[in-house]
Protein backbone atom coordinates (compact mmCIF):
# COMPACT_ATOMS: atom_id res chain seq x y z
CA UNK A 1 0.00 0.00 0.00
CA UNK A 2 3.04 2.23 0.01
CA UNK A 3 2.94 2.69 -3.66
CA UNK A 4 1.81 5.99 -5.29
CA UNK A 5 -1.01 4.86 -7.54
CA UNK A 6 -2.74 2.83 -4.59
CA UNK A 7 -2.19 6.19 -2.29
CA UNK A 8 -3.45 8.11 -5.08
CA UNK A 9 -6.64 6.37 -5.36
CA UNK A 10 -6.78 5.83 -1.51
CA UNK A 11 -7.05 9.26 -1.20
CA UNK A 12 -10.34 9.50 -3.48
CA UNK A 13 -8.03 10.81 -7.04
CA UNK A 14 -10.04 9.95 -9.75
CA UNK A 15 -8.63 7.32 -12.28
CA UNK A 16 -8.63 10.46 -14.82
CA UNK A 17 -6.61 12.25 -12.37
CA UNK A 18 -4.24 9.72 -11.27
CA UNK A 19 -3.98 9.35 -15.35
CA UNK A 20 -2.36 12.93 -15.58
CA UNK A 21 -0.20 11.83 -12.43
CA UNK A 22 0.73 8.79 -14.48
CA UNK A 23 1.89 10.87 -17.43
CA UNK A 24 3.87 13.19 -15.47
CA UNK A 25 5.21 10.02 -13.65
CA UNK A 26 6.61 8.21 -17.03
CA UNK A 27 8.16 11.80 -18.67
CA UNK A 28 10.08 12.16 -15.13
CA UNK A 29 11.15 8.90 -15.44
CA UNK A 30 12.73 9.59 -18.43
CA UNK A 31 14.18 12.97 -17.82
CA UNK A 32 15.73 11.48 -14.37
CA UNK A 33 17.15 8.31 -16.55
CA UNK A 34 18.62 11.23 -18.59
CA UNK A 35 20.12 13.10 -15.59
CA UNK A 36 21.42 10.16 -14.06
CA UNK A 37 23.79 9.71 -17.07
CA UNK A 38 24.55 13.18 -17.41
CA UNK A 39 27.02 13.92 -20.09
CA UNK A 40 27.05 10.28 -21.44
CA UNK A 41 23.41 11.18 -22.24
CA UNK A 42 24.28 14.21 -24.05
CA UNK A 43 22.02 16.45 -22.21
CA UNK A 44 24.67 19.20 -20.44
CA UNK A 45 25.29 22.86 -22.01
CA UNK A 46 23.37 25.74 -23.52
CA UNK A 47 21.50 25.86 -26.41
CA UNK A 48 21.13 29.13 -29.15
CA UNK A 49 18.11 29.59 -28.44
CA UNK A 50 15.83 32.16 -25.60
CA UNK A 51 12.22 30.75 -23.96
CA UNK A 52 9.52 33.41 -24.13
CA UNK A 53 11.16 34.57 -20.81
CA UNK A 54 14.11 35.71 -22.56
CA UNK A 55 16.59 33.52 -20.78
CA UNK A 56 19.36 31.03 -22.89
CA UNK A 57 17.64 27.58 -22.94
CA UNK A 58 19.82 24.88 -21.68
CA UNK A 59 19.42 22.07 -23.76
CA UNK A 60 18.19 19.73 -20.78
CA UNK A 61 15.55 22.56 -20.55
CA UNK A 62 14.43 21.64 -24.14
CA UNK A 63 14.65 17.98 -23.73
CA UNK A 64 12.37 17.64 -20.47
CA UNK A 65 9.68 20.16 -22.12
CA UNK A 66 9.53 17.60 -24.98
CA UNK A 67 8.93 15.01 -22.84
CA UNK A 68 6.43 16.11 -20.39
CA UNK A 69 4.77 17.70 -23.16
CA UNK A 70 4.40 14.90 -25.77
CA UNK A 71 3.46 12.18 -22.83
CA UNK A 72 0.75 14.99 -21.39
CA UNK A 73 -1.05 15.04 -25.10
CA UNK A 74 -0.61 11.54 -25.03
CA UNK A 75 -3.30 11.36 -21.85
CA UNK A 76 -6.67 11.93 -22.47
CA UNK A 77 -7.76 13.49 -19.33
CA UNK A 78 -5.82 16.32 -20.52
CA UNK A 79 -7.36 19.36 -22.29
CA UNK A 80 -4.80 22.29 -21.73
CA UNK A 81 -0.60 22.42 -21.42
CA UNK A 82 1.02 25.52 -19.81
CA UNK A 83 4.73 25.17 -20.17
CA UNK A 84 8.15 28.10 -19.01
CA UNK A 85 8.76 27.09 -21.96
CA UNK A 86 6.07 27.68 -24.32
CA UNK A 87 5.22 30.97 -25.44
CA UNK A 88 1.39 29.76 -25.34
CA UNK A 89 -1.09 27.65 -24.05
CA UNK A 90 -0.60 24.17 -25.70
CA UNK A 91 -4.38 22.40 -26.44
CA UNK A 92 -4.27 18.86 -25.79
CA UNK A 93 -7.80 16.75 -25.71
CA UNK A 94 -11.49 18.40 -26.13
CA UNK A 95 -12.74 16.53 -23.41
CA UNK A 96 -10.08 16.15 -21.37
CA UNK A 97 -10.48 17.77 -17.51
CA UNK A 98 -7.70 18.79 -16.43
CA UNK A 99 -5.42 21.42 -17.03
CA UNK A 100 -1.71 21.13 -16.53
CA UNK A 101 1.19 23.76 -15.92
CA UNK A 102 4.61 22.68 -15.63
CA UNK A 103 8.04 23.90 -15.30
CA UNK A 104 9.94 20.94 -16.87
CA UNK A 105 13.37 21.39 -15.93
CA UNK A 106 13.55 24.03 -12.68
CA UNK A 107 17.22 25.06 -11.35
CA UNK A 108 18.42 25.37 -14.76
CA UNK A 109 22.32 27.09 -13.28
CA UNK A 110 22.30 23.44 -12.02
CA UNK A 111 22.36 21.12 -14.69
CA UNK A 112 25.73 21.16 -15.76
CA UNK A 113 27.11 21.41 -11.99
CA UNK A 114 25.50 18.29 -10.99
CA UNK A 115 23.64 19.90 -8.25
CA UNK A 116 20.05 19.48 -7.77
CA UNK A 117 17.05 20.43 -10.40
CA UNK A 118 13.95 19.41 -10.97
CA UNK A 119 10.53 19.51 -12.46
CA UNK A 120 7.16 20.90 -10.93
CA UNK A 121 3.31 20.78 -11.85
CA UNK A 122 0.20 21.99 -10.99
CA UNK A 123 -3.11 20.24 -12.43
CA UNK A 124 -6.63 22.66 -12.41
CA UNK A 125 -9.76 21.43 -13.35
CA UNK A 126 -11.19 22.65 -16.73
CA UNK A 127 -13.53 25.90 -16.26
CA UNK A 128 -17.00 25.67 -17.63
CA UNK A 129 -18.41 28.00 -19.81
CA UNK A 130 -14.50 29.01 -21.15
CA UNK A 131 -13.09 27.95 -24.31
CA UNK A 132 -11.31 25.18 -23.94
CA UNK A 133 -8.15 26.46 -25.92
CA UNK A 134 -8.15 29.58 -23.64
CA UNK A 135 -5.25 30.72 -21.87
CA UNK A 136 -8.44 32.11 -19.82
CA UNK A 137 -8.80 28.19 -18.36
CA UNK A 138 -5.89 29.18 -16.71
CA UNK A 139 -7.04 31.96 -14.75
CA UNK A 140 -7.93 30.61 -11.40
CA UNK A 141 -6.48 30.88 -7.92
CA UNK A 142 -4.29 28.37 -6.44
CA UNK A 143 -6.52 26.95 -4.51
CA UNK A 144 -8.15 25.57 -7.04
CA UNK A 145 -5.07 23.30 -8.10
CA UNK A 146 -6.59 19.18 -7.00
CA UNK A 147 -2.98 18.39 -7.21
CA UNK A 148 0.45 19.83 -7.24
CA UNK A 149 3.87 18.52 -6.69
CA UNK A 150 7.56 18.11 -8.06
CA UNK A 151 10.32 15.42 -8.88
CA UNK A 152 13.54 16.13 -7.35
CA UNK A 153 16.48 14.83 -9.16
CA UNK A 154 19.46 14.75 -6.47
CA UNK A 155 21.02 11.65 -4.93
CA UNK A 156 17.99 9.68 -5.24
CA UNK A 157 14.76 10.56 -7.58
CA UNK A 158 12.11 12.05 -4.91
CA UNK A 159 8.10 13.05 -5.89
CA UNK A 160 6.47 14.92 -3.25
CA UNK A 161 2.33 15.33 -4.40
CA UNK A 162 -0.11 16.85 -2.91
CA UNK A 163 -4.04 16.34 -3.31
CA UNK A 164 -4.44 18.99 -0.60
CA UNK A 165 -5.26 16.79 1.96
CA UNK A 166 -1.70 15.23 3.14
CA UNK A 167 1.82 16.43 1.45
CA UNK A 168 3.81 13.05 0.43
CA UNK A 169 7.12 12.35 -0.41
CA UNK A 170 7.81 9.50 -2.27
CA UNK A 171 11.23 7.68 -3.90
CA UNK A 172 11.76 6.03 -6.92
CA UNK A 173 13.23 2.75 -6.22
CA UNK A 174 16.01 2.32 -9.18
CA UNK A 175 15.75 -1.33 -9.31
CA UNK A 176 11.90 -1.35 -10.19
CA UNK A 177 11.26 2.34 -10.82
CA UNK A 178 8.37 1.92 -8.26
CA UNK A 179 7.96 5.14 -6.57
CA UNK A 180 7.38 4.35 -2.55
CA UNK A 181 6.06 6.59 0.37
CA UNK A 182 8.88 7.77 2.00
CA UNK A 183 7.22 10.18 4.26
CA UNK A 184 3.81 11.16 5.08
CA UNK A 185 1.67 13.76 5.86
CA UNK A 186 4.56 16.17 5.99
CA UNK A 187 4.37 18.90 8.93
CA UNK A 188 6.74 21.81 8.62
CA UNK A 189 7.47 23.34 12.33
CA UNK A 190 6.17 26.74 12.99
CA UNK A 191 9.49 28.27 13.75
CA UNK A 192 12.59 28.49 11.42
CA UNK A 193 16.18 28.17 11.89
CA UNK A 194 17.38 28.34 8.41
CA UNK A 195 16.35 31.10 6.12
CA UNK A 196 16.99 31.24 1.58
CA UNK A 197 17.22 34.20 -0.16
CA UNK A 198 19.66 34.89 -3.07
CA UNK A 199 21.34 37.50 -0.66
CA UNK A 200 23.27 39.21 -3.69
CA UNK A 201 19.93 41.01 -4.66
CA UNK A 202 19.87 42.86 -1.14
CA UNK A 203 20.94 46.10 -2.34
CA UNK A 204 17.63 46.17 -4.73
CA UNK A 205 15.32 44.76 -2.33
CA UNK A 206 12.66 47.16 -0.26
CA UNK A 207 13.81 48.68 3.04
CA UNK A 208 11.54 46.79 4.62
CA UNK A 209 12.98 43.20 3.24
CA UNK A 210 16.19 44.34 3.90
CA UNK A 211 15.22 45.45 7.57
CA UNK A 212 13.90 41.81 7.62
CA UNK A 213 16.86 39.60 6.41
CA UNK A 214 19.56 42.21 8.27
CA UNK A 215 17.79 40.99 11.61
CA UNK A 216 17.95 37.59 10.73
CA UNK A 217 21.59 37.91 9.65
CA UNK A 218 22.63 39.78 13.76
CA UNK A 219 21.41 36.62 15.27
CA UNK A 220 21.21 36.35 18.58
CA UNK A 221 22.74 39.72 19.01
CA UNK A 222 19.61 41.02 17.12
CA UNK A 223 15.97 41.95 17.92
CA UNK A 224 15.36 38.36 16.82
CA UNK A 225 17.58 37.00 19.69
CA UNK A 226 18.51 34.06 18.02
CA UNK A 227 21.07 32.12 15.32
CA UNK A 228 19.70 31.52 11.81
CA UNK A 229 21.64 29.48 9.22
CA UNK A 230 21.68 30.44 5.70
CA UNK A 231 20.80 28.22 2.43
CA UNK A 232 20.46 28.68 -1.10
CA UNK A 233 20.71 25.88 -3.83
CA UNK A 234 19.63 28.24 -7.10
CA UNK A 235 17.08 25.19 -7.58
CA UNK A 236 13.18 26.08 -6.00
CA UNK A 237 12.68 22.72 -5.93
CA UNK A 238 16.17 21.80 -3.86
CA UNK A 239 15.30 24.79 -1.42
CA UNK A 240 11.58 24.06 -1.08
CA UNK A 241 12.43 20.43 -0.36
CA UNK A 242 14.66 21.47 2.49
CA UNK A 243 11.84 23.07 4.04
CA UNK A 244 9.71 20.94 3.52
CA UNK A 245 12.05 18.16 5.14
CA UNK A 246 13.79 20.38 7.79
CA UNK A 247 12.06 23.29 8.13
CA UNK A 248 12.80 27.04 7.35
CA UNK A 249 11.56 30.01 5.18
CA UNK A 250 12.45 30.79 1.46
CA UNK A 251 12.39 34.08 0.23
CA UNK A 252 12.56 35.35 -3.50
CA UNK A 253 11.04 39.42 -2.78
CA UNK A 254 10.48 42.03 -5.34
CA UNK A 255 13.43 43.90 -6.33
CA UNK A 256 14.26 47.19 -8.36
CA UNK A 257 16.83 45.20 -10.84
CA UNK A 258 14.14 45.71 -13.60
CA UNK A 259 11.29 47.91 -13.31
CA UNK A 260 9.68 45.53 -16.11
CA UNK A 261 9.91 42.56 -13.59
CA UNK A 262 9.95 43.09 -10.06
CA UNK A 263 9.60 39.55 -9.20
CA UNK A 264 11.28 36.68 -10.58
CA UNK A 265 9.18 33.78 -9.39
CA UNK A 266 6.47 32.51 -11.85
CA UNK A 267 3.01 31.95 -10.55
CA UNK A 268 1.48 28.98 -12.47
CA UNK A 269 4.04 26.49 -12.42
CA UNK A 270 6.62 27.93 -9.75
CA UNK A 271 4.61 29.49 -6.83
CA UNK A 272 0.95 27.95 -6.58
CA UNK A 273 2.90 24.15 -6.87
CA UNK A 274 4.80 24.91 -4.22
CA UNK A 275 2.14 26.85 -1.56
CA UNK A 276 -0.29 24.39 -2.18
CA UNK A 277 2.32 21.57 -0.88
CA UNK A 278 3.66 24.25 1.98
CA UNK A 279 -0.05 25.28 3.08
CA UNK A 280 -1.09 21.60 3.14
CA UNK A 281 1.67 20.67 5.41
CA UNK A 282 0.69 23.08 7.90
CA UNK A 283 3.53 26.32 6.84
CA UNK A 284 2.30 29.34 4.93
CA UNK A 285 2.99 30.93 1.41
CA UNK A 286 2.79 34.61 0.88
CA UNK A 287 3.25 37.18 -2.36
CA UNK A 288 4.33 40.48 -0.29
CA UNK A 289 0.51 41.52 -0.01
CA UNK A 290 -1.68 38.09 -0.22
CA UNK A 291 -1.52 34.04 0.30
CA UNK A 292 -0.50 32.91 -2.93
CA UNK A 293 -3.02 30.61 -3.36
CA UNK A 294 -5.59 33.45 -3.51
CA UNK A 295 -3.66 35.21 -6.29
CA UNK A 296 -5.78 34.93 -9.44
CA UNK A 297 -3.51 34.50 -12.51
CA UNK A 298 -3.71 37.46 -15.17
CA UNK A 299 -0.76 36.06 -16.92
CA UNK A 300 0.23 33.03 -18.66
CA UNK A 301 4.10 33.93 -17.24
CA UNK A 302 2.97 36.32 -14.36
CA UNK A 303 5.22 36.75 -11.46
CA UNK A 304 4.84 37.04 -8.30
CA UNK A 305 7.18 37.58 -4.78
CA UNK A 306 7.48 34.55 -2.74
CA UNK A 307 8.04 34.29 0.99
CA UNK A 308 7.08 30.57 2.39
CA UNK A 309 7.49 28.20 4.93
CA UNK A 310 7.49 28.28 8.47
CA UNK A 311 4.22 29.65 9.48
CA UNK A 312 5.56 31.93 12.41
CA UNK A 313 8.65 33.02 10.35
CA UNK A 314 6.73 34.10 7.69
CA UNK A 315 4.13 35.70 9.78
CA UNK A 316 7.40 37.36 11.06
CA UNK A 317 8.38 38.56 7.72
CA UNK A 318 5.10 40.01 6.80
CA UNK A 319 5.29 41.99 9.77
CA UNK A 320 7.89 43.89 8.22
CA UNK A 321 7.37 43.60 5.05
CA UNK A 322 3.47 45.11 5.44
CA UNK A 323 3.59 47.51 7.62
O1 LIG B 1 13.58 30.63 -12.17
C1 LIG B 1 13.77 29.60 -11.39
C2 LIG B 1 14.95 29.59 -10.46
O2 LIG B 1 16.03 28.90 -11.02
C3 LIG B 1 14.51 28.97 -9.15
O3 LIG B 1 14.52 27.58 -9.23
C4 LIG B 1 15.50 29.52 -8.15
O4 LIG B 1 14.94 29.63 -6.86
C5 LIG B 1 15.83 30.87 -8.71
O5 LIG B 1 15.43 30.87 -10.09
C6 LIG B 1 17.31 31.10 -8.64
O6 LIG B 1 17.52 32.42 -8.81
P1 LIG B 1 18.96 33.13 -8.71
O7 LIG B 1 19.48 33.06 -10.11
O8 LIG B 1 18.66 34.49 -8.27
O9 LIG B 1 19.81 32.35 -7.76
Amino acid sequence: MNNLFDQLQEQGASPALIGVVRALVAATGDIAQRVRRGALADILGATHSENVQGETQQRLDVIANTLVKDYLLRCPAVALLASEEEAQVVPAHQDGKYLVAFDPLDGSSNIDINAPIGTIFSIYPVRKGIAIESEAQFQQPGRAQVCAGYVLYGPSTLLMITLGRLTQCYTLNPTDEVYRLTADALQIPPAAQEFAINMSNAHFWQTSMQAYVNDLVLGETGPRGKRFNMRWSAAMVGDVHRILIRGGIFLYPSDSRNAQQPAKLRLLYEANPMALLVETAGGKAWTEHQPILDTVAQQLHQRVPVILGAAQEVDACLGYVTE
